[in-house]
C-alpha cells in the first residue's frame, strides 16, 4: 500500500526509541496456570454515538488498593508506560483489570462486587472490565470512553497503564494515552467475526496501529485474546491466522516485526497465560511467554535526565494549590525547582512531585507524574500547555513547517492551502489550517521534487506551512521526536500524519 509506505517513508522513528526487543527466548518459564474455560459471554454490540466536536482527552484514575513501596525502592525499579489499543471491545480494559487482579491491587471482594453490578446491568462478562471502566456511562455501556490509568509492579519493573477507549468517536482519547507510553500492548479478539471487523478498513485494529506507529510506540505486544471462546478453544489454526494476516499489516505500518514486535495468546476473562504460562492442557502449541514475562523482558527506553525539562500538560486541578498532570519527555523535575508554564510564561515553583500516590523529591523523564505548582491559578492554565524548564525553554509558536504524509481525505477532498483539521500534537488539540505547500516529496527518491505544488492528494508525502489560531509549544522532530510529531484529524477520522520539521 503507497499511503502506508508514506507512513513509513516519514521516519517517525527516531534514534532515542531503541528500546530494545523482546523475544520469547529472553523469558524463563514459570508455574503453569490453572484457569479453566469460561462460559460463552453475550455478543457484545457497539452503541455508535455520533459526535460533533472531537472531544478533548480525558483521564481517569484508577486507585491503587495497596500501599506502594517507599520512594528510594520504587525509584530502583524501572518504570514503563503501556497503552493498551484495539478495535472496540478487543477486551482492553477487562485485560487491563485481570492484570490488577492478578498483581494483588484489586481483591477479591471487590471483584465479587462488580460481578454483582455488572449482573444488574445485564453486563455479566463485564466484571473484570469493571476494574479500569470506572465511570457509570462506561459500565452501562460496556465501553470505555476516557483514558483508564492504572499502576501494577511486578520484581523488576513498575507498569503504568494507559487503558484506551476502543469506539471511533474515542480516537482523540485514544491518541492521547498512546502519546504518553513507550510501549502498547494490541488486543486483538480471536473470537470468530471480531477478529474480521477490527482488521477491516475502517476498523479500529488498524487505525490504532498506525496512530500508536505515528505517536511513538515503538514496541508492540500483539495479545490475540478471548483464546477461551467456544468459537476459538485455544485453536492453533485461529491463533497462526490472526498472526499471519496481523504480520504484514505491522510491518506496512513500519514496525519491524522481528524486534519490535511479539504475539501472544491469552484470555484476558479468564486470566490465562497472563501471570503464568498456559497449562499445557489448554493450550500444548504454546511455548511462548505469558504477559507479565513479555512485558518484563522490554527494555525501558533511553531517556536524557539531563535534558531540558519537558511535560505537557494533560490535565490539572485544584488541591491545595494548582496541581498539573502528564509525562516527563525530556529531564528531571526537583522539590523547590523554578520552571515555566508555557506558552504564558508563568513562573512557578514546584512545591510537591507525585508519582501514582507516592510523594518524591525528584523525577526523571518517562515518569507520569502530579505536580503540584505555586505561583499559578489553576485557571491559568489548559491542557496542552507545556511545563518548561526556564534557562532552555520550549519554543511557542502560531506556525510551524512539516512534513506530512497524507493518508486518506474525506470524500477525496484535495489538500491544498486553505486546508482546515484538527491537529493533535503530544497534549495539544488545535484547529489548525495549511497556509501553504511548500514542496511535495518524490515518492521513488524521496527527495523534494523541484516543480512548485498547488494541492495534492491522497497518499502524497508533502512539506508546508501550517497555522494554528492560538500559541502551542512544540519542538522539532529531530530535537524531541515526542514533542514533534502529530496527526491531523477531520470529522473523526485521522487524515494526515506529521512531523515538525522547522519552527
Ligand atoms: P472498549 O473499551 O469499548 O474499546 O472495549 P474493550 O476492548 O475494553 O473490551 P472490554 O474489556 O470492555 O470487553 C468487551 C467484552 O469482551 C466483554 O463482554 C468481555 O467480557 C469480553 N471479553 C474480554 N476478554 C475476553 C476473553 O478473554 N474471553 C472472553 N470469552 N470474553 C472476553
Ligand atoms: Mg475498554
Amino acid at each position: 500500500m503507497d499511503i502506508e509506505e508514506d507512513i513509513r517513508s516519514l521516519q517517525l522513528d527516531s534514534a532515542e526509541e531503541t528500546n530494545g526487543s523482546v523475544t520469547p527466548e529472553d523469558v524463563k518459564p514459570e508455574e503453569v496456570d490453572k484457569s479453566e474455560h469460561m462460559d460463552e459471554d453475550p455478543k457484545p454490540e457497539v452503541q455508535a454515538e455520533p459526535i460533533d466536536v472531537e472531544p478533548k482527552a480525558k483521564e481517569k484514575e484508577i486507585p491503587p488498593t495497596q500501599d506502594e513501596d517507599d520512594e528510594a525502592e520504587m525509584m530502583k525499579k524501572r518504570h514503563l508506560n503501556v497503552v493498551f489499543i484495539g478495535h472496540v471491545d478487543a477486551g482492553k480494559s477487562t485485560t487491563g483489570g485481570q492484570i490488577l487482579f492478578l498483581s494483588g491491587q484489586v481483591d477479591e471482594r471487590t471483584i465479587q462486587k462488580y460481578e454483582k453490578e455488572a449482573k444488574d446491568k445485564s453486563r455479566e462478562s463485564w466484571y473484570m472490565a469493571y476494574i479500569m471502566d470506572t465511570n457509570e456511562e462506561e459500565r452501562v455501556k460496556g465501553k470505555t470512553v476516557e483514558v483508564g490509568r492504572a499502576h501494577f509492579e511486578t520484581e523488576t519493573t513498575r507498569f503504568t497503564i494507559l487503558d484506551a477507549p476502543g469506539h471511533k468517536s474515542y480516537v482523540p482519547n485514544m491518541i492521547s494515552g498512546a502519546s504518553q507510553a513507550d510501549i502498547g500492548v494490541l488486543v486483538i479478539s480471536a473470537r470468530k467475526g471480531e477478529f474480521e471487523t477490527g482488521y477491516e478498513r475502517g476498523g479500529q485494529t488498524r487505525e490504532h496501529v498506525q496512530l500508536a506507529k505515528t505517536l511513538g510506540v515503538a514496541k508492540l505486544l500483539v495479545v490475540v485474546n478471548k483464546m477461551d471462546e467456544p468459537t476459538v478453544e485455544w485453536s492453533k489454526e485461529r491463533y497462526d491466522e490472526i498472526e499471519s494476516k496481523m504480520t504484514p499489516f505491522l510491518r506496512q505500518s513500519g514496525y519491524n516485526v522481528k524486534k519490535d514486535v511479539i504475539f501472544l495468546p491469552i484470555s484476558g476473562l479468564v486470566g490465562t497465560n497472563m501471570k503464568t504460562r498456559v497449562d499445557k492442557k489448554i493450550c500444548p502449541w504454546w511455548n511462548g511467554p505469558c504477559l507479565f514475562e513479555a512485558l518484563d523482558a522490554v527494555e525501558v527506553p533511553e531517556r536524557d535526565p539531563k535534558g531540558p525539562f519537558r511535560m505537557p500538560i494533560i490535565d490539572k486541578f485544584k488541591d491545595m494549590g494548582t496541581v498539573v498532570m502528564g509525562k516527563v519527555e525530556s529531564g528531571t523535575v526537583r522539590e523547590g525547582d523554578s520552571l515555566l508554564v508555557m506558552p504564558n510564561k508563568a513562573q512557578v515553583k514546584v512545591v510537591a512531585i507525585f508519582i501514582d500516590e507516592d510523594k518524591v523529591k525528584r523525577a526523571g523523564p518517562g515518569e507520569n507524574l502530579r505536580i503540584r505548582l505555586s505561583g499559578v491559578e489553576e485557571d491559568d492554565i489548559s491542557s496542552g500547555f507545556v511545563l518548561s524548564s526556564v534557562a532552555n525553554s520550549i519554543p511557542a509558536v502560531t506556525e510551524f513547517v512539516a512534513q506530512l504524509a497524507i493518508l486518506e481525505l474525506l470524500d477525496n477532498a484535495i489538500f491544498t492551502a486553505g486546508y482546515k483539521a484538527v491537529l493533535h500534537i503530544h497534549s495539544v488539540v488545535e484547529e489548525c489550517e495549511i497556509i501553504e505547500l511548500l514542496h511535495q516529496i518524490d515518492p521513488k527518491t524521496r527527495k523534494p521534487m523541484k516543480k512548485k505544488v498547488l494541492f495534492v492528494k491522497n497518499g502524497a508525502n508533502v512539506v508546508c506551512r501550517i497555522q494554528v489560531n492560538s500559541m502551542i509549544c512544540i519542538e522539532k522532530f529531530s530535537d524531541f521526536p515526542q514533542l514533534g510529531r502529530f496527526t491531523l484529524r477531520s470529522e473523526g477520522k485521522t487524515v494526515a500524519v506529521g512531523k515538525v520539521t522547522a519552527l
